[in-house]
C-alpha cells in the first residue's frame, strides 16, 4: 500500500538477506519510521514487543529471523534452538509457527553449507506468496461487501476489530483487504473501527484507512454491541491468529463479545485470514489454544500526545491495582457465517473440503 504515495510493505529484506527491515509499529499512528534488523535477536525482539505484529507478519517476520540466524551460524543444533525461541515468542498465531517450521523443514536436510541460500529464496517466496494470498481474500471478502451494497443500495457499514490491515500482513492485509477491494470498486461504504484496548491496534486501522480514503469512525471498544442493536451495522470482519479444523477462531481478545452480539441482532460475522493461519492439527479451539497473555503494563499505561506534541505514556491506574491482560480469545465456530480465504468463502464446518490437504492433516491428528 501507499504511505504518503510511496508504494511500501511491512517488511523487506536488505543487501539479499543480511538484514530486513520493517516500519515500526509501536510508533504509530503518531511517527512513521522504518528500522532495520540485523540478527535474529533483534528480529525476536522486534516481534515480543509488537513492532512487527499481526499474525501473517509476525509469520513472515519469523521466516527472515531464521535465515539471519542460519548466516550467522547454519548448524543443526542452533537451527532448533532457534526455532523453539522464536515460535514462544507470540504462542497464540500460529502463522509464526507455521513460518518457521515450513523454513527449517526445507533446508535441514541439506549441507549446513547450502543452507543460507535456500533459507534466503524460501523466505523471499513466503514474503510474495502472503501478498498474493491477502490480494486473494480482498477479491473473495469484496463480492461479500458488494452483494451487501446490491440489497441495501446505500453505503453498507462494516464493523472490524483489532487491526488486520495491511500492517499486519506483508500487504494488502486480511479483513481490510476486503474493504480496499470493496472500497476501489467504488462500493459506498464505511467502517466502524474498534479501539482496540489495551494495545490499540483500532488506531492503527484508522491510520490505515486515512491513508486509503476509506470513511471510518473509531468506536469505543464496548460500543459495538449498541450499534448492532441499532442495525447500524450490515457485517462484522475480523481476522484471524489461529483457526482450528472445525472452525473455532482465535483473535485479539473481545472479538468473542462481537460475534455474540453479531449473532443475537443477526449480524453476518465473518472471519478473513490466509490458510496459513489454519491449525489442522486441532479442533476445540477453546481448550486447545493457548491465548497469550502479555505485560498488565499494557493495561496500566496508554500511550498518546500530550498537549506539548510529545508522544508519551501515561498511567491510567495505581501501581497497586492487579491487572490480567489475556491477548486472545476465541471465537466458537457456531458464531460464525462465513470463514473468507485464499481460496474462496465457506462456513467454518466446511474448511476441510476447500483445503483437502489440511483434510488430510486433521484426519491424522
Ligand atoms: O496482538 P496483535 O496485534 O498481533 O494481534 C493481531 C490480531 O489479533 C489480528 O486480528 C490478527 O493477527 C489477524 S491480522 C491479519
Amino acid at each position: 500500500m501507499k504511505v504518503n504515495g510511496i508504494p511500501t510493505r511491512t517488511i523487506w529484506s536488505v543487501d539479499h538477506g543480511q538484514a530486513i527491515g520493517i516500519i515500526d509499529q509501536t510508533k504509530l499512528p503518531f511517527e512513521f519510521e522504518k528500522i532495520i534488523l540485523k540478527d535474529w535477536r533483534q528480529v525476536q525482539e522486534a516481534i515480543a514487543t509488537m513492532k512487527v505484529r499481526g499474525a501473517p507478519l509476525i509469520g513472515i517476520a519469523g521466516a527472515w529471523a531464521m535465515v539471519l540466524a542460519v548466516r550467522d551460524n547454519p548448524s543443526d543444533d542452533f537451527i532448533h534452538e532457534v526455532r523453539s525461541e522464536l515460535i514462544s515468542t507470540r504462542p497464540t498465531a500460529v502463522n509464526l509457527q507455521w513460518a518457521v517450521d515450513h523454513l527449517v523443514k526445507r533446508i535441514i536436510s541439506l549441507p549446513a553449507k547450502d543452507r543460507l541460500p535456500v533459507a534466503y529464496r524460501e523466505a523471499e517466496a513466503m514474503t510474495q506468496a502472503d501478498v498474493l494470498a491477502n490480494r486473494a481474500i480482498g477479491t473473495h471478502g469484496a463480492k461479500i461487501i458488494a452483494e451487501l451494497y446490491a440489497k441495501k443500495r446505500e453505503p453498507v457499514n462494516i464493523l472490524t476489530h483489532c487491526n488486520a490491515g495491511w500492517l499486519a500482513t506483508v500487504d494488502y492485509g486480511t479483513a481490510l483487504s476486503a474493504v480496499y477491494i470493496a472500497f476501489e470498486q467504488g462500493i459506498p461504504l464505511h467502517v466502524w473501527v474498534d479501539e482496540t484496548r489495551p494495545r490499540e491496534q483500532g488506531l492503527l486501522t484508522a491510520w490505515e484507512l486515512a491513508g486509503f480514503g476509506v470513511p471510518h469512525t473509531v468506536i469505543a471498544d464496548n460500543a459495538g454491541g449498541h450499534l448492532m442493536q441499532h442495525r447500524e451495522v450490515d457485517a462484522v470482519i475480523v481476522g484471524a491468529d489461529r483457526i482450528t479444523a472445525i472452525g473455532d477462531v482465535a483473535n485479539k481478545v473481545g472479538t468473542y463479545l462481537k460475534a455474540l452480539a453479531a449473532k443475537d441482532m443477526e449480524v453476518p460475522f465473518y472471519v478473513a485470514a490466509p490458510s496459513s493461519t489454519i491449525d489442522w492439527s486441532i479442533q476445540d479451539g477453546k481448550h486447545r489454544i493457548k491465548i497469550e497473555n502479555r505485560s498488565g503494563d499494557e493495561l496500566r499505561y496508554i500511550r498518546g500526545r500530550d498537549k506539548k506534541g510529545h508522544v508519551c505514556d501515561v498511567r491510567v491506574m495505581s501501581e497497586q491495582t492487579n491487572v490480567e491482560n489475556p491477548a486472545f480469545d476465541v471465537t466458537p465456530a457456531r458464531l460464525i457465517t462465513g470463514i473468507i480465504t485464499e481460496r474462496g468463502v465457506c462456513k467454518p464446518e466446511f474448511l476441510t473440503r476447500l483445503f483437502p490437504e489440511g483434510a488430510r492433516v486433521a484426519m491424522k491428528g
